[in-house]
């Protein structure tokens, strides 16, 4: 992919799922890769994945005070920042409590809020720059049991288009991915029956892969995409077709 080597690439939720094969990707490019996740991973077990050009932060995106080093990473220059940290508190709205609200619209939009901004201001006076945000399918359509999630999702499209129009004559593109259904630890674990479910549903009848959101990751923070800015694009295998 051209242009991503030695670039500054800041990859919240970089521990699991595809957060973690976004951060493998952007390494085999030749990226220094900047990893925010909040469990206490053991020094050893990264340095082995990534011997070099890599950061670990373990930070709680939520947390103002844990927001103070990725301020501080950034400060030192940044090329591209992917929102990717993301949860799910599921319940239809009449079992939906206010903390499981809260929760969801904490990780998924204000944190999102918080990073894109000091990215941003960077960005600009770089004059350069790509802030990509992990979206989701279930924006476009909405989805049972997930009001809280679907309004972070669909909000963060919104976020992105507004971000587009606001810093694009600073040269800082940004985008949003939407994932369809993606094999992470979580889906796979989902009973055989319920995931075969799924895969019908799906007109290329399979799950996606972690790594098949990395590339796009990759690919919208190259040079090949500098044309591209202020779009959603669906990796989903076709689903909401
Ligand atoms: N897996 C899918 O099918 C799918 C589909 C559509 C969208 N997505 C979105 O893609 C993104 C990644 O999904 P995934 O399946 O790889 O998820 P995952 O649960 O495997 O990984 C998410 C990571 O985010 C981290 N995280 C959560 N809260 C955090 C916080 N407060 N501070 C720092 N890190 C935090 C978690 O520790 C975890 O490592 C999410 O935004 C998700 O909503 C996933």
């Amino acid at each position: 992919m051209r242009g991503l080597e030695n670039k500054r690439v800041l990859i919240t939720g970089a521990a699991s799922g595809i957060g973690r094969a976004t951060a493998q990707r952007f390494y085999d490019e030749g990226a220094n890769i900047c990893l925010v996740d909040m469990p206490e991973l053991k020094e050893s077990e990264l340095e082995h994945q990534f011997p070099e050009r890599m950061t670990y932060l373990q930070a709680d995106i939520t947390k103002e005070s844990d927001l103070i080093a990725i301020q501080s990473w950034i400060n030192d220059g940044v090329d591209v920042v992917i929102n990717n940290a993301g949860i799910t508190r599921d319940a239809t709205i009449g079992k939906m409590t206010t903390e499981h609200w809260d929760q969801v619209i904490a990780v998924n939009l204000t944190a999102v809020y918080h990073i894109s901004q000091m990215a941003a201001i960077k960005m600009r006076e770089q004059k350069s720059g790509v802030i990509l945000n992990a979206a989701s399918v279930v924006a476009h359509n909405g989805n049972f049991g997930q009001t809280n999630y679907v309004a972070t999702k669909a909000g963060l499209i919104g976020m992105s288009k507004t971000l587009a129009k606001e810093l694009g004559k600073y040269g800082v593109r940004v985008n949003a991915v939407a994932p369809g259904f993606i094999g992470t630890p979580m889906v796979r674990s989902m009973p055989e029956k319920v995931v075969a479910m799924m895969e019908e549903k799906v007109p290329l009848k399979r799950l996606g892969e972690p790594e098949e959101i990395a590339a796009v990751y990759a690919f919208l923070s190259s040079d090949d995409a500098r044309y591209i800015t202020g779009t959603c694009i669906n990796v989903d295998g076709g689903i909401i077709v």
